[in-house]
């Protein structure tokens, strides 16, 4: 054999080594399949050739982020069925990021696996070849999704924190993940802390869980736990970009298995004023981002207009977190929202799929759910919301691990004993955003002539404009994308693919 025909085979093996592996476990679609010796990867785009443009199309048939390059049509053609048309010189709001959780079931998950599979899954998240993700969301102790409810400060009363400690779980399961998805973004990682439950002693019912509120005289001291919670981190080398002011303080008024702190709005607002807003403003964290709510679309806007009546609480407020499932509820609430307050940002904190009675909680190649994430996405992109952060970025077979039995899926699902790790179809829906959207990309205005497909379109700040599409249908659509102000006699005419994904960028 001649050394170029061997280069050739070396060549070929190597990009065959990068696609996906399918497996189909009987839903609508496949998982890609990931391994110590395999894992497939996403390149970084690369801008389209002058009087071309890209596609990416991810099909519930098994295509995942195909890359095609097409030339621009010069002229008209009366065969679509939909168009979109695009004005660039109207702008919205700017991406912040995407992410998902560093919970202690993903470093489990995680260190189940072996070194080199472990490094690969992280890779799938964080690296230039995986989802390029920006943000990483961090637990203050337990929650859920952990092995046993457990604070920073467990035990007798203590209000002057002075046993405050960090756990063996931040040690094991987020310190390290988070110091190596770090360095596998090269540093372009912003992280988010946010607090499940306080110490029990702080709480007026003594316990992890709801429906239940903080003692008056514990304002001060839970303020502070944040703070030091902050500290211990520093310590360890990892800093924070934005800090909650508790994970779903709605589920702390009700009867509920996860362990929490709840909040009326107007104790929020006081809490807000007079402790955690001084005690971080006046800390060496000034800077932080403060984000409220942290929870569902129905707190938005009206629970954001009690809790702003008190206008100290609202001038320490950054930004509102929002949680994916009353997703069903108006989503114009957000734009309400946004038009309120427009110096505040909305990111979504938290989301997740196969909840409660949605089971089974786990389902291997699920087409559906991908499209309930990428549908999620769009319409909080077109509703001013600066990015999406997904629940655990690893789960196992069954969902967990979660110590009250609150299993769920995620893109990514471990099989510890077969050494594997199985990126489903909301991974690659995710792919469409956190890849092709980095930070600081703005959404810009378009209107589309049928309602048969979802739209939105941004312009990232290489000036690209990406217009991404889902197709939910089940026959294929063929969309015509003008832009009003740019490239005006150039078209672009496609098909979309029955049940797809289809980003476009020019
Ligand atoms: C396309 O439609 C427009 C108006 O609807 C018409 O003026 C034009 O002649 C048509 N072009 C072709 C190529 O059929
Ligand atoms: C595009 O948007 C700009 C800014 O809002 C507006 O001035 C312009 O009229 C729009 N162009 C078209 C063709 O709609
Ligand atoms: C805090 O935790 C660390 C690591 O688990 C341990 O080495 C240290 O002794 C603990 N400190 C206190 C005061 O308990
Ligand atoms: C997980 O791995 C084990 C061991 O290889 C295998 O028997 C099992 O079928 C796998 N489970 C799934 C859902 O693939």
């Amino acid at each position: 054999m001649k050394l170029t025909t061997i280069i050739t085979i070396l060549h070929i093996c190597g990009a065959l080594a990068k696609s996906c592996v399918p497996r189909s476990y009987g839903y609508s679609s496949v998982v890609c399949v990931c391994n110590a010796l395999h894992c497939d990867e996403i390149p970084p785009f690369k801008k389209p050739k002058n009087g071309h443009y890209i596609t990416y199309t991810t099909t519930e048939s098994g295509q995942r982020l195909q890359i095609q390059e097409y030339q621009f049509e010069e002229s008209a053609t009366n065969h679509t069925n939909i168009i979109v048309t695009i004005n660039s010189s109207e702008r919205y709001q700017k991406i912040i990021g995407w992410g998902g959780a560093f919970t202690d079931a993903t470093g489990i998950n995680v260190n189940s696996l072996d070194q080199v599979t472990a490094t690969s899954l992280l890779k799938s998240y964080y690296s230039e070849n995986g989802l390029e993700y920006n943000i990483g969301r961090v637990p203050i102790g337990g929650s859920d999704f952990s092995t046993h409810g457990y604070s920073y400060n467990d035990g007798d009363e203590d209000p002057e924190l002075l046993r405050f400690n960090l756990t063996s779980e931040d040690f094991s399961y987020k310190i390290p993940l988070i110091k190596e998805a770090r360095a596998l973004s090269n540093g372009n990682l912003k992280l988010l802390a946010a607090a499940w439950t306080a110490p029990k002693w702080m709480k007026r019912n003594g316990q992890y869980t709801g429906p239940d509120l903080l003692k008056d005289e514990m304002y001060q001291p839970w303020a502070n736990y944040f703070v030091q919670f902050l500290r211990a981190y520093a310590k360890e080398g990892i800093d924070f970009w934005g800090l909650s002011t508790g994970n779903e303080p709605s589920t702390g008024l009700i009867p509920s298995k996860i362990n929490s702190v709840g909040w009326l709005p107007s104790l929020m607002a006081t809490f807000i004023a007079n402790n955690l807003g001084p005690a971080i403003r006046n800390s060496e964290f000034a800077s932080i981002k403060l984000l409220t709510i942290d929870d569902q679309l129905f707190m938005f806007p009206k629970i954001i207009e009690m809790i702003f009546q008190n206008e100290k609480a609202k001038n320490y407020i950054d930004g509102f977190g929002l949680h994916y499932y009353w997703n069903w509820l108006p989503r114009n609430w957000l734009k309400e929202t946004h038009d309120k307050y427009p110096d505040k940002f909305i990111l979504s904190t938290e989301a997740c799929e196969g909840v409660g009675l949605d089971q089974p909680h786990v389902k291997l190649g699920d087409w559906g759910r991908a499209e309930k994430y990428a549908a999620d996405i769009i319409l909080d992109m077109n509703n001013w919301v600066t990015g999406w952060v997904d629940w655990n970025l690893a789960v196992d077979l069954t969902g967990g691990p979660t110590y009250i039995d609150n299993n769920v899926d995620a893109p990514i699902i471990v099989n510890s004993t077969a050494g594997e790790f199985y990126k489903q179809p909301m991974y690659y829906a995710l792919a469409h955003f956190s890849k092709l959207l980095p930070e600081g990309s703005q959404r810009i205005s378009f209107t589309q002539t049928s309602s048969d497909i979802l739209v939105t379109a941004f312009m990232r700040i290489d000036d690209t404009i990406v217009v991404t599409i889902l197709n939910r249908q089940l026959q294929d659509e063929s969309v015509e994308i003008r832009t009003v102000n740019r490239d005006e006699n150039r078209k672009i005419i496609l098909t979309v693919p029955a049940k797809s994904i289809v980003s476009i960028l020019y």
